[in-house]
């Protein structure tokens, strides 16, 4: 991760932080910083390949599918065009391109199962951005932006409720809480990774709770 030398991987990180300078939709550069620091140390953890590793944590939303109508080989493409631009070896592109590829959660429905320790960490670096503090923030600020209300008191969600109970309260951000964020932690590749991520959800599940708390009036004070 040294910034300074000419290697593979800081040249990929210079193209990505130029390219991803003018985001804000979630997927911006310091998203991908983030992932790309909290992979290197997951693969350090876990001693996985940390060149594959970092270098598929700063390629893994190159172009995410949900703001290309969909098409999901755009990101494996790119990516693919990057690393050979800037001359990793075929191997090594192969690798990152699969966990690409692997890596966008893509609901509850679906389980993308990473094959190699590599897409594990980097999974792990990329789930963990959404939980906890950040993921709060992240998931509100996708929901202003998606146009989203942050709740609907019309259908409130219960905490320990059933999956259909989340179903019925979806459009709304503190929603995604149901729907993904807290289902993550249990969904973790890594000893590493599920270590970070138990802090990380019991913050969550303490913010929904007062959120709702406030919302409903127990924590206000009478004057
Ligand atoms: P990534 O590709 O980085 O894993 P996503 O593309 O799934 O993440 O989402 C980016 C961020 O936006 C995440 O923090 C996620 O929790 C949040 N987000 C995604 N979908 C929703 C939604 N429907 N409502 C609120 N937040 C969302
Ligand atoms: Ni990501």
């Amino acid at each position: 991760m040294e910034n300074e030398k000419n290697t593979l991987v800081s040249r990929v990180a210079a193209h990505i932080a130029a390219r991803f300078a003018e985001e804000s939709s979630g997927h911006d550069w310091h998203h991908i910083n983030r992932v790309w620091k909290l992979a290197g140390r997951i693969a350090n953890d876990e001693g996985a390949d940390q060149e594959v590793v970092e270098l598929a944590a700063l390629v893994h939303d190159i172009a995410d599918w949900k703001f290309h109508g969909g098409d999901d080989a755009i990101g494996p493409r790119q990516a693919e065009q990057l690393l050979r631009q800037e001359g990793a070896s075929e191997e090594v592109i192969r690798h990152v391109v699969d966990i690409v590829a692997t890596i966008s959660f893509k609901g509850a429905g679906v389980r993308a199962e990473m094959k190699t320790l590599e897409g594990k960490c980097v999974q792990d670096a990329d789930r963990l951005d959404a939980l906890g503090a950040i993921g709060i923030a992240r998931c509100f600020a996708y929901g202003g932006h998606a146009g989203r209300l942050m709740y609907d008191p019309d259908v409130p969600p219960v905490l320990h409720g059933t999956a259909e109970a989340y179903k019925a309260a979806k459009g709304t951000s503190l929603n995604h809480f149901y729907e993904k964020l807290l289902l993550l932690k249990d969904r973790m590749n890594t000893a590493t990774g599920r270590a970070l991520a138990q802090e990380r959800h019991r913050f969550m599940e303490e913010f929904v709770e007062r959120f709702l708390e406030e919302w409903n009036g127990a924590r206000e004070v009478h004057v």
